[in-house]
């Protein structure tokens, strides 16, 4: 028990820790045990001190990290990848059918009292057999989506100059992608260079049919230009599991679309999942504090 070993300080609310509450907190503290909504930059790791050996994300992500900075300190950073692979291919998943089938619109008709008979022509949806599913960002969360796919019959292609082929799935150029799937699956970390990836130019070139589906996280996705594509019906529609913020104001243009799910950031919410990144966060915070490598560092740079 981490508890038994060391002086710990957890922070009690349900909500993040503003700013100034975590600046008071962790002055002097050797390791940090982390969130994906504690933003954690160069201010914040001199204000920590010099004496901090680790900083564990309980995520995979870890854009809510300055990594420059803690490798320039030599402040190794501790994510959780592997155990949440499955949960958010599932996840990625469940939202491409229950955009293409219009789970959540349909759900809200018959709520509404709409349903007045069975009829063939009833908010009809897409297809999967034969459909091609455009994957971006080929890492462990989109081969766990292309394996899944492979069930559904459908036809995979991916973007990702840096990943080799699996489970039968095609490389191809971004434009080529955009140009042939039905589905398009956003799987790339957040970086400078992704940010608003999915912008007005990615939209305009996908199929008028095509539904995105994006798990990774919402700054990927330039929300403006998203809404002017579904609501002009450019695209078929959107599933969106992450948005930027969060959590996504009530008045956000988006949640008034039909053809738009949106989800509180659920990726990797089943509870062994949790419980195996909670696990991993901890193993990699004990190994920081007493200075052995983590099992998962994301700059093992620190390390040579
Ligand atoms: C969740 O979004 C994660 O990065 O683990």
């Amino acid at each position: 028990m981490i508890m038994d070993r060391y002086s710990v300080i957890i922070w009690p609310g349900e909500l993040p820790p503003t700013r100034g509450q975590l600046i008071q907190q962790v002055r002097g503290i050797d390791g940090f045990l982390s969130l994906l909504t504690d933003r954690i930059d160069e201010e914040l790791m001199d204000l920590i001190g010099p004496q901090l050996k680790v900083i564990s994300n309980m995520a995979v992500g870890v854009d809510n990290i300055d990594l420059i900075a803690a490798t320039a300190r030599g402040i190794p950073v501790g994510n959780t990848p592997d155990v949440l692979t499955d949960a958010t291919a599932d996840q990625a998943f469940a939202l491409m059918l229950a955009a293409a089938r219009r789970f959540l619109e349909a759900d809200r008709f018959l709520r509404a009292g709409k349903w007045i008979t069975w009829s063939p022509s009833l908010l009809l949806g897409a297809d999967f057999v034969d459909a091609t599913l455009g994957i971006v960002g080929f890492g462990r969360i989109g081969r766990a989506i292309a394996k899944r796919a492979l069930g559904f019959d459908m036809h995979v292609i991916f973007h990702d100059p840096s990943a080799g082929s699996e489970f039968n799935a095609q490389p191809v150029e971004l434009d080529t992608l955009l140009r042939l799937s039905d589905f398009i699956s956003i799987n790339v970390p957040l970086t400078y260079e992704t940010h608003h990836l999915v912008n007005a130019k990615f939209l305009s070139r996908m199929k008028s049919n095509a539904i995105l589906v994006n798990t990774s996280r919402g700054g990927v996705v330039d929300q403006a230009a998203l809404y002017d594509a579904l609501i002009s019906r450019k695209i078929f529609a959107a599933a969106l599991d992450v948005t930027d913020p969060e959590p996504l104001p009530l008045d956000c243009p988006l949640l008034e679309l039909e053809n738009c799910i949106i989800m509180p950031h659920l990726g990797s919410a089943s509870r062994r999942t949790r419980e195996m990144m909670s696990l991993l966060a901890a193993e990699n915070l004990i190994a920081g504090i007493e200075g052995k490598r983590l099992p998962n560092c994301v700059n093992p740079q620190v390390y040579s």
